[in-house]
């Protein structure tokens, strides 16, 4: 699907930039014609030489650099491409991006070209979240920009969080998603849950648990990006809502129960990732509870299982669960699958490091009702959710096969 495509990969200047070379290679290897723009600070990172012998063109720096190809050569590139890439995308271009300011070859056929523009966002955590970097990328997706990732994991800088580059893998993959014209959810529609409930016991405390909403979130991120409608019904957590998506904040888990239940009948799908408290406290004392130096016995009582209930009322839903586990993960999740009578259950062993409650990566296995079973190494969520995203596409029926 690549054959003949013209891909104008803009470099810019962060660690990642080492990457795209593998990113470079996989287009040229699956017959892509390849042109490469990088920003001055870009160079530091990766020297032109290198991405010019794998894409086997001029690569572009200056602005007034001898015309390599065409006259008025960053007009007629822009002209020339089907599609635009930046990757890395430092908070720097994205600042560019937003505001429209051509200063060098790469921001100026940013400007110029009508091409379709991709953008794989790579910088460390804490810039990642700034509020005038989400709101660039707020505002480049709203004019139809799309961005691949960022993933969350070990960062250059030395720390853990957001901010990644997608894999090379994935960036090709967005591409040839976006070639084939494949959104395999597109007319879906998606509810997910996320998040630890929180059941009061007083006015300033609650009965809660360790969920941090990641894997929720990434799901809810890559059911939108596969094009379905998505809903994400959230517990208290402090992540930004991924782009797209409608969100329902919800504390309790009899709140998350309505919410969901009130849902039920608009959606296609429904995946509950969150973490809800199994008791809540039989009374929620009004004002806060006092110590009084003595013993206290706090009384518990039911809440419903909405996964179970699900199952009960569905009629062409597809259901999936997951199974947080501390002990026997495949023998509990198939019980679970069983009970709740869902399509399809995602097992976790809470235990594990880079698993489970708040970590960025998870170690999952599937398990169908038919007895499949898939194993899925340590991953991050947003991986986690895309290698979910798939086995929803084969539950739909779609041929998944690329
Ligand atoms: O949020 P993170 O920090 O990223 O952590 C991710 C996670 C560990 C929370 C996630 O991967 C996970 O395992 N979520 C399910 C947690 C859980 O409550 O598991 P469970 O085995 O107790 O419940 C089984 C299933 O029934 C779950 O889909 C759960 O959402 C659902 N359930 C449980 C209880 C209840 N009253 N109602 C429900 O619908």
């Amino acid at each position: 699907m690549f054959a003949g495509k013209k891909i104008l990969v803009g470099v810019t200047g962060g660690i990642a930039a080492y990457k795209v070379a593998e990113v470079i290679s996989r287009l040229r290897k699956l017959h892509a014609e390849v042109h490469v723009a990088m920003t001055k600070s870009a160079t530091e990172f990766i020297a032109p030489l290198t991405l010019q012998s794998l894409s086997a063109n001029p690569v572009h720096v200056e602005l007034f650099d001898e015309p390599k190809l065409w006259n008025v050569e960053h007009i007629a590139l822009a002209k020339h491409i089907d599609v635009v890439v930046v990757a890395p995308a430092t908070a720097n271009i994205l600042t560019k991006m937003a505001i429209g300011l051509a200063d060098d070859f790469l921001s100026t056929v940013l400007l110029a070209t009508r091409a379709p523009i991709f953008v794989a966002p790579a910088m460390n955590h804490a810039m990642y979240h700034h509020p005038a970097t989400q709101a660039n990328l707020a505002l480049l997706k709203d004019r139809g920009i799309q961005a691949i990732g960022p993933d969350t994991g070990f960062q250059a800088c030395g720390t853990e969080g957001d901010g990644r580059m997608s894999e090379p893998v994935e960036i090709v993959e967005s591409l040839a998603r976006f070639f084939a014209g494949v959104e395999w959810l597109k007319g879906k529609r998606a509810l997910v849950t996320a998040g630890g409930t929180q059941e009061p016991l007083d006015p300033v405390r609650y009965l809660g648990n360790r969920s941090s909403g990641r894997m929720g979130y990434a799901i809810a991120q890559v059911l939108q990006e596969a094009g379905a409608e998505t809903i994400l019904v959230s517990a208290p957590t402090d992540l930004p809502t991924p782009f797209g998506v409608t969100k329902l904040s919800v504390q309790t888990a009899l709140e998350m129960y309505d919410a969901v239940l009130a849902r039920f009948h608009e959606v296609d799908v429904v995946v509950m990732a969150a973490a809800v408290a199994d008791y809540r406290p039989a009374v929620q004392a009004e004002q806060k509870i006092k110590k009084n130096g003595s013993n206290r016995t706090l009384e518990l009582v039911p809440n419903p299982d909405i996964l179970a209930q699900l199952g009960r009322m569905k009629t062409s839903q597809i259901l999936i669960g997951f199974a947080a586990e501390t002990e026997n993960l495949l023998a509990n999740a198939q019980l679970k699958m069983q009970r709740k009578n869902v399509n399809l259950i995602v097992a976790n062993d809470v235990t594990k490091p880079g698993a489970g409650f708040g970590s960025p990566t998870n170690i999952v296995s599937f398990l169908f009702p038919d007895g499949r079973r898939i194993d899925l190494p340590q991953m991050n969520k947003l991986e986690v959710g895309r290698h979910l995203v798939r086995e929803l596409a084969g539950l739909f029926g779609m041929d998944i096969k690329e």
